[in-house]
């Protein structure tokens, strides 16, 4: 039920990261992939990698915050492929880390159109095309466990990100009746061009992360890829308006860790030797 043949799919910013392995894995299940990437390099880059795996792709250079490239990039799926089985809204950047209070206007303009505004452009622009090949479409938007949880210093992406899910659980009820589904992946901390966790962290520290995720890692862009394929697949018939956590366990654990012992704690511990992890409740009474 995996089996995208014939089947068209756009993911916007496949040009790297989530979007790139949600590309492939497309390709892989024999899916028609459209993508449109901002960076030129990145575009040839997927470019070659669908097509050396034998991919039909059409790979559009686009900026999917302008309306005009929007138009070009519906038009020109229409054109080659005559409509379309799946959007991915994937693109999405949290920009810069900082206090509330020190964002300016046009930092959150820039956040809005990267992260929420775009997605109701391309959207709009896609779904006359999504119609055309009506039931058993489906339309799928990159959040983040940060649009669920708080997210320190970076309160606008989280914002807008928590908008994803509103909007995609009443687009999902205006298009139920026509048999096409929305979702929503919301990935927790992933080794990407813009998030590139396995260099963020210290050598020293490295063998902190087993304890910091209950699934033992952060994530890989091929663990939203599986998402995105059983979301647009059949085997998700009966799933519409909700949102997939992408995330090892991270949101259910919320504030618990384990310690070096391997014990379950919500205690934090500063020791002579900076922040390693958290006690158990008996470790923290002997701090
Ligand atoms: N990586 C993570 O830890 C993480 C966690 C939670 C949510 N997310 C979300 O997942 C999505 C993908 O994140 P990623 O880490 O893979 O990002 P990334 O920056 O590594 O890749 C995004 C791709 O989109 C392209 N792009 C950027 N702006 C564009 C535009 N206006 N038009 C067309 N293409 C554009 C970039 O050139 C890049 O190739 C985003 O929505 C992000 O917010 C990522």
């Amino acid at each position: 039920m995996i089996d995208f043949t014939k089947k068209t799919v756009l993911v916007t910013g496949g040009g790297a990261g989530i979007g790139r392995a949600i590309a492939e894995a497309f390709g892989k299940a024999g899916a028609q992939v459209a993508v449109a990437e901002i960076g030129a390099t990145r575009a040839a880059e997927v470019r070659a990698a669908l097509q050396g795996a034998g991919v039909e792709a059409l790979v559009i250079e686009a900026d999917v915050t302008r309306s005009d490239d929007v138009q070009r990039l519906a038009a020109a799926i229409e054109q080659r492929f005559g409509g379309l089985d799946v959007l991915v809204n994937n693109v999405g950047d949290y920009l810069v880390a900082k206090p509330f209070e020190q964002f300016s206007d046009d930092e959150i303009d820039r956040l809005y159109g990267l992260n929420l505004r775009h997605i109701f452009g391309v959207t709009r622009a896609m779904l006359p095309l999504l119609r055309k090949r009506g039931a058993g479409a489906s339309i799928l938007s990159i959040s983040s466990i940060e649009g669920i949880r708080g997210a320190p210093t970076c309160s606008i992406y989280t914002a807008f990100k928590a908008a994803v899910g509103g909007f995609s659980r009443t687009l999902a009820l205006e298009l139920a009746p026509e048999g096409i589904r929305v979702n929503v992946i919301a990935p927790e901390t992933t080794e990407t061009a813009q998030v590139p966790v396995s260099l963020a962290i210290p050598d020293v520290n490295k063998h902190h992360i087993p304890r910091w995720i209950p699934l033992g890692r952060f994530g890989q862009p091929q663990d939203c890829a599986g998402a995105a394929l059983y979301l647009a697949s059949p085997l998700a018939a009966w799933v519409t308006g909700t949102t997939l956590n992408v995330d090892g366990g991270a949101l259910a654990a919320g504030g618990w860790m384990r310690d070096p012992s391997g014990a379950w704690t919500t205690i934090p511990l500063i020791t002579g030797n900076g922040f390693i992890g958290i006690p158990s409740t008996e470790q923290a009474s002997l701090v």
